[in-house]
C-alpha cells in the first residue's frame, strides 16, 4: 500500500502568502465595492522593459523557423546567459566564478527550495528568525526539522538566529554548529542588509566549522550604499563554501515570466565530494531548463539598453520605498528596511500582533501587508510592506494607513 512522505503532515497551515491570498480574496468578496491594495506578496507591476520584450519577441520569431528553432536548453542553461550573467554579476565585480559554475533555472524559489536534496537529511540547518519561509518548509518536507513545537513556534532541530531591532535585524554567529547556514542578503523580509567585513566573519566561521552557507541574493539590485557587498563571492574564501542564488523576478520583473539561476563554485566540497557534480547530476535529471526565449529575455538583462532600463525600474519601485519609509516615520511608526531592498519593515502599533495588525489594515485601509509573524516567532509584533506596488497605489496606501485613527 502507498504510503504518503509523512513530513509533509507536520507542516503547520497552508504557506503563508496561500494564506493570505485566501483572507483577501474573502474579504474581496464580501465587500466587492473596496479597493484593495496589496502590498503584501513581493510581486512585482511594472511591465517588462522593452528591450526584454523585443529580445523576446526575436525568440519567439526564432521558434517559428525551422531554421532557428531550439528543443530542449542544454543542461546548465545556455552559455550565451551564463556568460553574461558569469561576467555582469561576478567578474564585473571582481569575484571569481566561471560560466561553468552557473546553473540556469526558472527562479530562485524552486533553487532555494530544491538545494537542500544535495544534503544528508541529518544535516542540522540554521536560518534567520525571521525568514522566508521557503528554506524552512522544504526541510520539514525533507524531515530535517524535527518536531513542530506549537507553543514557540519552532522546529526542535532547526537553529534560529534571531534577527531583532537589537541586533539590527542581522543574525549573530549560532551558538550551536549548524551543517547548512541560510542566508539572505538585502533581506527577505527585514529590508536588512550585511556590511562585506561581516559577510567575510560567516564565510571565515563557514570555512573553519565545516559549514555550508547558502545565500540568497535575490534582492541585490536594490542595494544603494556602498560596503554592502552584492555577492557572497566578494568575500575571501566563499568559493569553499557558499552556494548563491539569484533570481529575475526582482531585478528585472520576471515574477511571471521565471528565471533565475544558482552558482556552485567546483571548489566546494563536503568532504571529498564536490557540490557542483550533485548539483549538475540533479539538474540533468529531474529538470529540462528554463525556456529559450525566457534565456533570451534574461540576456537582455544584461544588454547595455537593458541595464539602463531596469536601473530606471529599480529606481521606480526604490522611491516607493522612500514613499512608504518616510510616510509611516511621519505617522510615527518604527520603521526599518527599504533603503538597500524593496521591503519595509514595520513595528505594529498598540502591540497588536502580526495577524491582529493584517486584519484591521485590511479591514480599515484595504490595504494588504504581509505580518511579521509568517516569517517565524522573531518576526512577532511586526509587518512587511512591499515597494512592487505601483507609485500611486503606493501613495494612496500610505495616505490611507496615516489617516487610520486609533493605533
Ligand atoms: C515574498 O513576498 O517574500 C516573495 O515575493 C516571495 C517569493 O519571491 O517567492
Amino acid at each position: 500500500m502507498a504510503k504518503v512522505n509523512d513530513n509533509y503532515l507536520k507542516l503547520p497551515g497552508s504557506y503563508l502568502f496561500s494564506t493570505i491570498g485566501k483572507k483577501v480574496n474573502a474579504f474581496a468578496a464580501a465587500n466587492p465595492d473596496k479597493k484593495i491594495i496589496r502590498l503584501g506578496i513581493g510581486d512585482v507591476t511594472q511591465p517588462l522593459a522593452p528591450a526584454i520584450i523585443s529580445a523576446l519577441h526575436s525568440a519567439v520569431d526564432e521558434m517559428a523557423d525551422a531554421a532557428t528553432f531550439r528543443g530542449y536548453a542544454p543542461d546548465l542553461g545556455y552559455e550565451f546567459l551564463r556568460n553574461a550573467i558569469a561576467e555582469n554579476d561576478y567578474r564585473a565585480r571582481g569575484c571569481d566564478i566561471g560560466a561553468d559554475e552557473i546553473f540556469v533555472s526558472d527562479g530562485a524559489k524552486c533553487d532555494s527550495g530544491n538545494i537542500q536534496e544535495i544534503f544528508s537529511t541529518d544535516n542540522k540547518i540554521a536560518v534567520c528568525d525571521p525568514v522566508y519561509p521557503v528554506y524552512v518548509d522544504t526541510n520539514v518536507m525533507a524531515g530535517r526539522t524535527g518536531t513542530y513545537q506549537a507553543e514557540t513556534e519552532t522546529w526542535s532541530d532547526v537553529i534560529y538566529m534571531p534577527c531583532t531591532a537589537e541586533t539590527d535585524f542581522a543574525p549573530e554567529l549560532p551558538g550551536k554548529t549548524p551543517d547548512l547556514i541560510y542566508l539572505c542578503f538585502p533581506n527577505n523580509p527585514t529590508g536588512s542588509t550585511i556590511t562585506r567585513s561581516r559577510l567575510q566573519e560567516w564565510v571565515d566561521y563557514a570555512n573553519r566549522v565545516g559549514a555550508v552557507i547558502i545565500y540568497d541574493a535575490a534582492y541585490e539590485a536594490y542595494i544603494s550604499q556602498e560596503g554592502v557587498p552584492h555577492s557572497i563571492y566578494e568575500c575571501q574564501g566563499a568559493r569553499t563554501c557558499a552556494i548563491e542564488l539569484h533570481s529575475f523576478s526582482k531585478n528585472a520583473g520576471f515574477t511571471g515570466v521565471r528565471l533565475g539561476y544558482t552558482v556552485v563554485p567546483k571548489d566546494l566540497k563536503v568532504g571529498d565530494v564536490a557540490l557542483h557534480g550533485l548539483w549538475a547530476r540533479r539538474h540533468g535529471t529531474k529538470y529540462n531548463g528554463a525556456p529559450y526565449i525566457v534565456q533570451r529575455a534574461g540576456e537582455a538583462v544584461y544588454s547595455e539598453e537593458g541595464k539602463a532600463q531596469l536601473q530606471k525600474q529599480v529606481a521606480y519601485y526604490m522611491n516607493n520605498a522612500n514613499y512608504i519609509l518616510e510616510g509611516l516615520k511621519a505617522a510615527g511608526y518604527t520603521v526599518s528596511g527599504g533603503v538597500n531592498a524593496p521591503y519595509i519593515w514595520l513595528k505594529t502599533p498598540g502591540n497588536m500582533t502580526s495577524w491582529e495588525f493584517f486584519d484591521y489594515l485590511l479591514e480599515q485601509a484595504n490595504v494588504v501587508g504581509t505580518p511579521g509573524s509568517g516569517f517565524g516567532p522573531s518576526g512577532e509584533g511586526y509587518f512587511r510592506l512591499t515597494a512592487f506596488g505601483s507609485y500611486e497605489n503606493t501613495v494612496e496606501a500610505i495616505d490611507r494607513i496615516r489617516n487610520l485613527s486609533g493605533c
